[in-house]
This record gives C-alpha cells, sequence and structure tokens, in this order.
C-alpha cells in the first residue's frame, strides 16, 4: 500500500475520521502503522521517553532521531514531527532552516507546531516552500510557563474567541490539518465547522474530522494520565507481571530451562 500523503489527508475533511497516534520507536510505529492514517513523532517524547518536566527541553536531534526511526518502522501512515519549543517561533527563516532540517534528516511529511494568530505567517512562508504544516491550539503544551499547567482552554468567553480566531488564521494560513486539545467541546466543534482543514480532537470532541492520543497513554504504561485518555491495555501491569515472573525465575534458578540453553 503506498504511503498517505499530506493532500489526500486534507482530503479527508468531514470524511472518514482520520485515526492518529503518537510514535518515537521503530517498533512502535511497525505495530502502529497498519491501522493509523497519520503517525506523530511528537515531542511529548521528552516526558515519555527521555522523563523531562515537559516539553520546552526537547531538542532538535531528538526529533530528528526519532522522526526518522518512525519512517523506517513505517509504510503506510503519513509521518508527522512535531518542531520543538525554540526551533519556529522567532521567525519565518528560522522555522523554514529547522522545518527543512527535520524532514530532510527524517524523510517525514510534514512538520507539527504549536500557536495560533502570531504563527500564520510562518504557516504560510512554509507551505508557500514545500513544507507541509500540521497546527496545533489550545492547549499548548511547549507555552506551559505562560498557561501555568495543563488545564483546560476556552472557559471563558474571551478565551474561547480567542481560540477560534486562532484556528481560523492557522487554517487560512494553510495548515493542512490542526490538532485542537485540551479544549471546551463546544469550541472543537466550532471550530471544525468553521476550518477548511481537518481537525485532529485530543481532549475535545467525537466530532473531530479525527482523534490523536499519545499511544503510552491510551496502553496504560502511566499511572496519571488527563482525563480525556482512554486507556485501551493496561501494560504497566502486563509488564509488571511478566518482570516478576521473571525475577523470580531467575531467583529460584527455574529459568534458563533446557529449552533456552545450548546443550553440549
Ligand atoms: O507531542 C504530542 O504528543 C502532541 C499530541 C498529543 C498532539 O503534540
Ligand atoms: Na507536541
Amino acid at each position: 500500500m503506498k504511503r498517505l500523503t499530506v493532500p489526500r489527508i486534507r482530503q479527508r475533511k468531514g470524511g472518514e475520521p482520520i485515526v492518529m497516534l503518537t510514535a518515537y520507536t521503530v517498533r512502535m510505529a511497525q505495530l502502529l502503522d497498519p491501522h493509523c492514517d497519520m503517525l506523530l513523532v511528537g515531542d511529548s517524547l521528552g516526558q515519555v521517553i527521555y522523563g523531562l518536566p515537559h516539553t520546552v527541553g526537547v531538542t532538535m536531534e531528538m526529533m530528528a532521531l526519532h522522526g526518522a526511526a518512525v519512517v523506517r518502522g513505517s509504510y503506510h501512515a503519513a509521518v508527522i514531527v512535531d518542531m520543538p519549543f525554540g526551533s519556529y517561533e522567532a521567525s519565518p527563516e528560522q522555522a523554514f532552516t529547522n522545518a527543512a532540517h527535520l524532514l530532510k534528516e527524517t524523510g517525514a511529511a510534514a512538520v507539527k507546531l504549536e500557536g495560533g494568530r502570531a504563527l500564520a505567517p510562518t504557516i504560510e512562508f512554509l507551505t508557500q516552500r514545500g513544507i507541509p504544516v500540521m497546527g496545533h491550539v489550545g492547549l499548548t503544551p511547549q507555552a506551559v510557563n505562560i498557561l501555568g499547567g495543563y488545564g483546560v482552554r476556552g472557559k471563558s468567553e474571551e478565551e474561547a474567541r480567542s481560540i477560534v480566531e486562532d484556528s481560523v488564521a492557522v487554517a487560512q494560513a494553510g495548515a493542512f490539518s490542526l490538532v485542537i486539545e485540551g479544549v471546551l467541546e463546544s469550541i472543537a466543534i466550532e471550530v471544525t465547522n468553521k476550518v477548511a482543514c481537518p481537525t485532529i480532537g485530543i481532549g475535545a470532541s467525537a466530532q473531530c474530522d479525527g482523534q490523536v492520543l499519545v499511544t503510552e497513554d491510551m496502553l496504560g504504561m502511566f499511572e496519571r494520565v488527563p482525563k480525556f485518555v482512554k486507556r485501551y491495555q493496561d501494560m504497566a501491569g502486563v509488564v509488571d507481571g511478566a518482570v516478576r515472573e521473571y525475577a523470580d525465575q531467575v531467583r529460584s534458578r527455574s529459568f534458563p530451562t533446557e529449552d533456552q540453553i545450548y546443550a553440549g
């Protein structure tokens, strides 16, 4: 099967819902690829893989290395790489240089960047120069030091209006799709109705044009997850059980057995 392209994703507006999950490693990409339309190499890898307190510390090098691994592990889904904090905000030129570097190093189809109206000129600059951009509005984790946390966005009338305006600006600037994270459902629905590109919800609404989750969250790798995460598996429990059994067997010398040794 041919890899999904950005234009084909864009055409899915209002159609069959778009399935997206995060991936950071080759084996996980291989497992997710048959089921997903897009794989996001999210800067959430800062917390998930590197144990950072938030995504502000994520580097271009991390995104390039993990992005390349995910492209190598997939052949069907479109791969999108997050631009890390500090790599795109200063100017459209800075954004282009770093986005081009990420696409060259990884072979990904597009980049994602966080922000609203202020980033619209940058999104237009990249899109007109061969780099497709996925937007990200609402709860934007790279702005944690401004927002002061990861609470739901759009509770006041003013903030709700601001998120809708940001979304429209990002879409009009040429974003091929738009992640809406952590907002009141009414906002996600209004944005989905207003913008021409597909919206991808996370903590948003089932009426978005697609959904995304952090894979390790939905697999149950973590004790604590946001309200918007549905756990489809208890991976932490599965790993704990398997490792407990291994440890017991090593300590009791019941592993390895004949099956796992080279007799002779
Ligand atoms: O970094 C990430 O995983 C993301 C998604 C949650 C949208 O940006
Ligand atoms: Na991200």
